[in-house]
């Protein structure tokens, strides 16, 4: 569900014709509906209501920190990964115990900024990490909250082998019969109170079962450590709910909750959801303009001034993300998005970028609309895993990002500049 619709064969973020608006702002650009961030957001809260979650949105999905912003004010906290991530969250008003900070290698600094900073909780994913963090909060005079991430051995066939994270060969959290032992060796420790847990399966999971699998498995655990007198009061369950990549592919947010909820309930656990995707994917489209049409053997090439750099995506997982014209015939209006759009007048089209890679796809193979030079392109569901994930590869300027409200759009990153790329080179030191 989003507000990118079309109106009379005219591409409308809202009440923003984008047309318009990417020719005063230019491309590419991202462009994000506030109405679709925040209508997520509320949705995955109304659908998992019987549990008052905390929802921590991932930064690491779409971090500029007007989202962030948008999400802190509707009483959301976050999933950081980093201190930089941190510092985002600080900026855009985050209550900081609201704060759930993740990831294999953090680092002494990145620790003591958050233990000073009073975050909510660190999900811990070694005992060389736990041992590491315990001293720094007892250093400061301070006291840390720790969830153990464990890893359940669970996975989803259809989440792409780079995003999977719950299955045993990963280096993410710890197995099930270690986490016992954590628990044992460290539950009672004073400078870093151990009592939740914490796990994510991966991203995007399709199906609400692997989560019953391995919250199951986690009740059992938890279960287990409370006979041993261990307090274990909060459960992590982590994001990678889908986004709407294709009409009709992903589960709505009351089938997840459906299935996940009854296990929950009643059994005396605070519970904390980690979404990025299925609140920013939909909520964002990338406009790319065409530059040249080519062909190459019987193949056709629509070249675009935005490409791997800035939607990373689709080279890396080879992920598909809609791309139609902003500005279409009557019969060329997609009622859907999906890979293969029955209509006639489509034609056989690979999208591609300006970079000196092979590898520099959007989209290979796609019916297209017959589109000339110059034309605009939309690139649908790029919220998540977009503008996060740009580079400055090729001396590219990154894109602005605009955020859409109504009839009002706001720039809330400007354009990269030339002057941009080079600015740290200028600040030679000797050393
Ligand atoms: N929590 C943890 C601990 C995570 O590692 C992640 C994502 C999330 C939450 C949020 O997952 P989401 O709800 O957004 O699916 N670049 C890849 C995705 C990497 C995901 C990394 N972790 C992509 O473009 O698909």
């Amino acid at each position: 569900m989003d507000w990118f619709q079309y109106r009379d064969g005219q591409l409308f973020c809202e009440d923003v014709n984008l047309d318009k608006l990417a020719s005063s702002v230019g491309t590419p650009v991202y462009v994000y509906s506030q109405r679709t961030f925040e209508h997520h957001f509320e949705e995955l809260n109304k659908a998992f209501a019987e549990l008052d979650p905390l929802i921590c949105y991932s930064i690491k999905s779409c971090g500029n920190i007007h989202l962030i912003k948008l999400l802190a004010d509707r009483g959301a906290g976050m999933d950081v990964v980093s201190g930089g991530e941190l510092h985002r969250a600080k900026l855009a008003g985050v209550a900081m115990n609201k704060i759930v900070y993740a990831g294999v290698g953090k680092t002494d600094a990145e620790i003591r900024e958050a233990i000073d900073a009073d975050i909510g909780y660190f999900n811990i994913e070694s005992e060389a990490e736990f041992e590491n963090i315990s001293a720094i909060a007892r250093s400061l005079g301070k006291t840390a909250h720790g969830t153990l991430r464990i890893n359940p051995d669970v996975s989803d066939p259809n989440t792409h082998a780079k995003t999977t994270t719950g299955k045993k060969e990963t280096k993410f959290g710890v197995d099930i019969d270690r986490a016992r032992k954590f628990f044992e060796t460290y539950g009672r420790d004073e400078h870093c109170r151990l009592t939740a847990i914490h796990l994510h399966l991966g991203s995007p999971i399709y199906s609400p079962a692997p989560y019953v699998l391995a919250i199951n498995k986690t009740l059992t655990l938890i279960e287990e450590l409370r006979a041993k007198d261990l307090t274990i009061d909060t459960i992590d369950i982590g994001g990678g709910f889908a986004a709407d990549y294709e009409s009709g592919r992903s589960p709505s947010y009351e089938t997840y909750a459906e299935a996940i909820v009854p296990l929950l309930k009643g059994k005396g656990l605070k519970v904390i959801l980690e979404p990025g995707r299925t609140i920013a994917g939909n909520a964002g489209v990338l406009l790319a303009r065409v530059q040249y049409i080519k062909t190459g053997g019987r193949k056709k090439f629509v070249i675009v001034d935005s490409g791997m750099h800035q939607l990373l995506r689709p080279a890396m997982y080879e992920a598909f993300h809609f791309i139609w014209p902003t500005n279409v015939a009557p019969q060329h209006e997609p009622s859907r998005r999906s890979e293969q759009m029955d209509m006639p007048g489509l034609e056989m089209t690979d999208i591609v970028g300006p970079i000196c890679e092979t590898g520099d796809i959007l989209a290979k193979e796609r019916g297209l609309p017959p589109v000339a030079r110059g034309d605009l392109l939309a690139i649908f569901t790029a919220g998540a895993y977009g503008m996060v994930m740009a580079s400055q590869y090729n001396a590219m300027p990154r894109p602005a990002e605009v955020l859409v409200s109504g009839s009002n759009a706001t720039i809330i990153r400007r354009r990269e500049t030339y002057e941009d790329l080079t600015a740290l080179e200028m600040e030679t030191a000797s050393v």
